[in-house]
């Protein structure tokens, strides 16, 4: 497969931040901020982008660009006949098993982005609401259908290579993703009753907070930030020298806590002004905020915007999410493009029917007390995104020699300020506050 790359600044920072932004930070990042503290779980989740994240997205790009290979033939060429390669493997099994539920969840989008355009579609009362959902998402051949198209659509993109493809997809849709939250806000901002819904998501409440809140705020900042299983790595191989690597990867990385602080600006105002418990879990913006759009003014324009919303920010992810099987497939088996795409989106839409299917007729809890699709992301966020970072923090701060890091990042910066303070987080930190946070989070401690 010939290589690709991006042909501009905007570009790369379209793409990357298309990557990090998604379901990750409007679904998953606001009803684990509900059910875990508000304030005092986005304080942690900060704390773990700024000194965990950040590093590890510094030392995908570092070892991507450097290498400009796919996960596993990265590190195949710096470390041959090495156990490192691994790391790259158990980012193509975390790939499978993210992008195979996010197509189902991708799918709940487009479905109701269809669903909230009909006006009747806000008159129904919260438990119809909730009734909707289940009924939806238990029924064995619909959420299959719109998993289907979610699908389609991000197969036609990475088809299309990273110009003409990710790149340029990314940068007609990251604005308009931009725009439309920026949108709600204003609406949720005006509604009475905002204050508390402010409050709750800017003043700590800390009696909430334990190890598990820990846990799940470390584990939600490497599923936002798409960290751990090479996805940055793999932008980052498309990535061209005259760009300096740790101001992109803080750009990416600050347009990704922005969303998640302007999607919960839009939701939790107009969550609290109607009186809704802001607890609701996974089903907070699929059954909560349908009841909220129903009250509030504009609901009959904001409610579709926000699953449009919703929708774009699933696509920019998932195309990145292929795009790791895709490089893996074209460069290690030297597929082609074509083929190694719709080899690829074949088979995590078939992983992806199963778990569909798992919400309905074929629901039990054979997994480790879970159905087969809250497994595939309780798996890979609890664990392949965090071991995966734990190695390739590992590999950068203590394996890749120095000089060649330090030079990585030198390269498209204007000086070497900061190189230190990431490769001393890298080396130190980083390391051990995944062991710590992974070693409670499987219950061995605390
Ligand atoms: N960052 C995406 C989100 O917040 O929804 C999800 C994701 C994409 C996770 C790519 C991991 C990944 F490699």
């Amino acid at each position: 497969m010939k290589r690709d790359s991006f042909s501009s600044r905007m570009g790369v920072l379209a793409a990357a931040a298309g990557s990090a932004i998604g379901l990750g930070n409007i679904w998953r990042f606001t009803y684990l901020m509900g059910d875990n503290g508000g304030a005092a779980f986005f304080l942690i989740y900060l704390a773990s982008v700024i000194l965990i994240g950040l590093p590890i997205m510094i030392a995908e790009f570092t070892i991507g660009r450097n290498t400009q290979k796919n996960p596993i033939g990265a590190f195949k060429s710096l470390v041959p006949k090495s156990a490192w390669p691994l790391t790259g493997w158990l980012g193509i099994i975390a790939a499978f098993s993210v992008l195979s539920f996010y197509g189902v969840v991708g799918g709940w989008t487009l479905y109701y982005l269809v669903r909230s355009v009909s006006q009747s579609f806000l008159q129904f009362s919260p438990d119809q609401y909730a009734t909707i959902f289940t009924n939806y998402i238990e029924n064995p051949l619909i959420p299959i259908l719109t998993q289907l198209i979610f699908m389609g659509l991000t197969f036609a993109i990475v088809v299309r290579g990273i110009q003409s493809g990710i790149e340029k997809y990314s940068k007609l849709l990251m604005p308009l993703l931009f725009l439309i939250v920026i949108l709600i806000d204003v609406v949720a901002l005006t509604m009475p009753g905002a204050g508390e819904g402010l409050a709750f998501i800017f003043k700590p409440d800390w009696s909430k907070v334990d190890m598990k809140v820990i846990v799940m705020a470390v584990g939600q900042a490497f599923f936002s930030l798409s960290l751990g299983m090479g996805t940055m790595l793999t932008y980052a191989s498309y990535i061209g020298k005259q760009q300096d690597l740790k101001k992109t990867a803080l750009q990416v990385t600050v347009a990704d806590t922005l969303v998640a602080v302007l999607a919960g600006v839009a939701i939790f105002p107009a969550v609290f002004s109607f009186n809704i418990d802001p607890t609701s879990g996974p089903g907070l913006v699929f059954i909560t905020l349908p009841a909220v759009f129903g009250k509030m003014p504009f609901g009959q324009i904001v409610g579709p915007a926000f699953f449009l919303l919703l929708a774009i920010a699933a696509l920019t992810s998932a195309i990145s999410i292929l795009e790791v099987l895709v490089a893996y497939f074209g460069e290690e088996l030297k597929w082609g493009r074509k083929k190694a795409t719709i080899i690829s989106t074949v088979l995590l839409t078939l992983i992806g029917m199963i778990a569909s299917l798992s919400n309905g007729i074929w629901n039990n809890d054979a997994f480790f007390g879970m159905n087969f699709m809250d497994f595939l992301g309780a798996f890979s966020s609890n664990y392949c995104l965090p071991i995966g970072g734990f190695f390739i923090a590992i590999f950068v701060g203590w394996r890749m020699k120095p000089e060649w890091s330090n030079q990585e990042l030198l390269i498209g910066a204007k000086n070497a300020r900061g190189n230190k303070l990431v490769l001393w987080l890298l080396r130190t930190l980083v390391p051990a506050a995944i062991i710590v946070v992974f070693l409670s989070g499987i219950g061995v401690i605390g």
